[in-house]
């Protein structure tokens, strides 16, 4: 990629806003260091070690009992975060790095599942700097990653936003990985009872709303609060940073 398409697609915030708040200008999005490398999702997946690292992360957490952890969630949380901010218009680039921050986001819980989100962000630093992306770029991805957990995350730039609204809505029963219904916990059961998952960002109501469908069989509506309410809550925080309104419908009913 040549230097003037890396600046085309690294235009400022503010000149892609379509009649949305003025979002903050954070350090990075608006310059790529012409020393630098353009670097790609698809460079991120194929790399040795982030290949490595996802599939013993969610070795890890499978022997853990943990829902999964592997390419599908990585692969998944990032598009859902490239696409929030696709569609709130954010500048290409912006969804790039959002793309690449979820995709690394959950590769600490190889270390351990503890502090998993400043782990994975060091990690993440370590393999983006040897593939070249500027500092800029990777300080924004690392605030991210760092962010992301509800223990302690807070979201302060789109990306870091995006990645919690993404991680948090992912919620499936492709998800479980325990092989046996008996034995399923409360986080098995959510998982398995949830059959749609859905992000729908509605840019002209300034509405980003999480639709699931909850198979009742499996698990009460209630149950999702009761181990999610703390997920909720962050990502009602990372909807409003980006100056949206956050709407929780489950099974067609709008609790939020
Ligand atoms: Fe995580
Ligand atoms: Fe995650």
């Amino acid at each position: 990629m040549s230097v003037s398409e890396k600046k085309a697609v690294t235009a400022p915030v503010e000149s892609a806003s379509k009649g949305l708040p003025a979002k903050e200008a954070a350090p990075g999005v608006t310059a790529v260091q012409e020393t630098g490398n353009v670097v790609t999702i698809e460079e991120v997946r194929r790399d040795p070690e982030v290949v490595a690292f996802i599939q013993q992360a969610n070795a890890s957490l499978f022997a853990l009992g943990f829902t999964e952890h592997g390419q599908r969630h990585a692969g998944l949380v990032g598009h859902i975060a490239a696409n929030v901010l696709e569609r709130l218009d954010y500048p290409e680039r912006t969804h790039q790095l959002a793309e690449i921050a979820g995709y690394l986001h959950d590769i600490g819980n190889c270390i351990h599942r503890q502090a998993h989100a400043q782990s994975s962000s060091l990690m993440a630093w370590r393999i983006l700097s040897r593939l070249g992306m500027p500092p800029d770029e990777c300080a924004l991805i690392m605030n991210a990653i760092g962010n992301h957990e509800e223990e302690r995350g807070t979201a302060t730039t789109p990306v870091s936003a995006a990645l919690i609204i993404a991680d948090k809505a992912d919620v499936h029963r492709s998800r479980v990985q325990n092989p046996t219904m008996a034995e399923f916990d409360i986080h098995d059961r959510v998982n398995y009872a949830t059959t749609r998952s859905f992000v729908r960002v509605r840019p002209e109501e300034k509405v980003v709303a999480l639709e699931l469908e909850i198979d009742t069989n499996y698990a009460q509506v209630i149950e999702y609060f009761e181990i999610f309410l703390d997920r909720m809550t962050m990502v009602r925080q990372a909807i409003t940073f980006l100056g949206c309104e956050f709407q929780l419908i489950i099974n067609d009913t709008r609790f939020s």
